[in-house]
């Protein structure tokens, strides 16, 4: 199981929003425009949303999370992507890497239509397809020395743009464009930090005593991968960013 702590976030991912700033771009948000926000995490996006003259309601499925939000003044509520009961609300539907944790993409595209009025944009980035591939490839070998099949513990979909595509056009959808596109992604501390604040399913998948070992493991697998020279870590992300617009 995933655990979002503030803390944690701000000092080993605050990269993530930092690199949002493309995403928020594509949306274009306009002054007075009602956004929903999916998966806010602890606002940081949210806030340039505000700047921008919207009017936000950021959503995320992390009580921490939210409540971090909430200190930056947002509107900011606890709620599954999946099970939205918002109906025709949004001008725009805003979200940055999120949706590769969801695991049932149509449930969640399908909630987001609803969310939006006709004509709304939906515009997003997530994880694609080969993203963080040779940290799923280590976990791979790494987990079968101990007789557990990674593949069972990952956490994340990361499609392709062909089957995103599809599922958006199938959900009410009309796609304006839609890019994957590789981003090495330098990270702030060691890669046992990112491992330990991204991959928890995998870690949670391993006795608790295990757990040390495994991280040096993982260390030493990564490390001619995605070490660099001067001893920082870049992490081989993968990027799927699309907007849409809801057809109907
Ligand atoms: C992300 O937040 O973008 C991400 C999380 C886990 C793996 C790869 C990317």
């Amino acid at each position: 199981m995933q655990v979002w702590d503030p803390d944690r976030y701000a000092a080993h991912a605050r990269f993530v929003s930092d690199l949002g700033a493309p995403v928020v771009e594509l949306l274009d948000p306009r002054p007075g425009e009602r956004v929903l926000d999916v998966g806010c995490g602890d606002g940081a996006l949210t806030e340039k949303l505000l700047e921008a003259g919207c009017r936000v309601v950021a959503i995320d499925a992390s009580e921490a999370q939210v409540r971090a939000a909430r200190r930056r003044g947002l509107d900011a509520r606890v709620a599954d992507v999946t099970a939205l009961d918002f109906e025709g609300e949004f001008d725009a539907a805003f979200s940055n890497a999120v949706l590769h944790w969801i695991r049932d993409p149509d449930a969640a595209l399908a909630a987001i239509h609803r969310a939006l009025a006709p004509g709304g944009r939906l515009v997003a980035e997530l994880g694609g397809h080969g993203c963080v591939a040779s940290v799923r490839a280590a976990f791979g070998e790494v987990l079968a020395r101990r007789g557990i099949e990674a593949e069972r513990l990952n956490p994340w979909y990361f499609p392709t743009a062909e089957e995103y595509g599809e599922r958006l056009a199938a959900n009410g959808f009309d796609v304006d464009s839609i890019r994957l596109f590789p981003r090495l992604t330098p990270l702030p501390s060691d890669v046992t930090d990112w491992l330990e604040t991204f991959a928890q399913p995998y870690l949670a998948g391993v006795p608790d005593g295990e757990r040390p070992a495994v991280l040096i493991e993982m260390r030493e697998q990564l490390d001619p991968v995605l070490g660099t020279p001067d001893g920082g870590w870049v992490a081989d992300y993968v990027r799927l960013r699309f907007a849409a617009t809801r057809r109907d």
